[in-house]
């Protein structure tokens, strides 16, 4: 087989992050003053996100995690779940917002929040970094977005390719010339 270097595109600078993440964090901040925030994030890729949001809200909060996915180690989503592992906290009557990197077909995060509802949660919203709002399969509401993003497959800031990439201040578009199956126009 021949071997392909991975092409990096950068197409969300840290300091664009930066600002949006402040701005998503004023809304967040008006929407729930006075209130508690049970804020769950989707591990992995939402590490950094969380880390940062949270950092910027000013009501009290408390912070939890789940572990979902929904890719293998392809670029396409399988569409199959993964749940392994579930939140600690108890959301019976609580604010909960989740925080995710990346919306693509909805799948996970319309999963999750049904999963959620069960356990009788105040209200739940949804809180996406990126969303690639021409992909979606399902309907789930994503109450803030930071960016959205047409296409491509992105990773940086959490977001992975082969548990590559997390680390990437930035978000990057990589090799911008490989089309996903999934793009193609007979399946939309
Ligand atoms: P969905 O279930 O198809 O909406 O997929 C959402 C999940 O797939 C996200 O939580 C990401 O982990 C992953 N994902 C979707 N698009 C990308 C991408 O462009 N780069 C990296 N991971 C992605
Ligand atoms: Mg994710």
């Amino acid at each position: 087989m021949k071997e392909t270097r991975d092409e990096l595109v950068e197409i969300i600078s840290r300091a664009e992050i930066e600002k949006r993440v402040r701005e998503l964090a004023r809304v967040i901040n008006q929407e729930y003053r006075g209130q508690e925030l049970i804020l769950i994030g989707i591990l992995k890729g939402a590490f950094m996100f969380m880390a940062d949001l949270v950092r910027e809200l000013t009501m009290p909060v408390k912070i939890d995690f789940v572990r979902l996915a929904s890719y293998g180690s392809s670029m396409d989503s399988s569409g199959r779940i993964t749940f392994s592992k579930d939140i600690e906290l108890d959301i019976d009557g609580r604010h909960v917002l989740i925080v995710e990197d990346i919306v693509d077909t909805g799948y996970t995060l319309k999963y999750l929040k049904d999963v959620l509802s069960l356990k009788g949660p105040g209200s739940v919203k949804i809180c996406c970094l990126i969303d690639k709002k021409e992909r979606r399969k399902v309907d789930v509401a994503v109450d803030y977005v930071g960016f959205e993003v047409p296409r491509g497959f992105l990773v940086g800031y959490g977001l992975d390719y082969n548990e590559q990439y997390r680390n990437l201040p930035g978000v990057f578009h990589l090799n911008p010339s490989y089309e996903p199956k999934a793009y193609s126009p007979s399946e939309r």
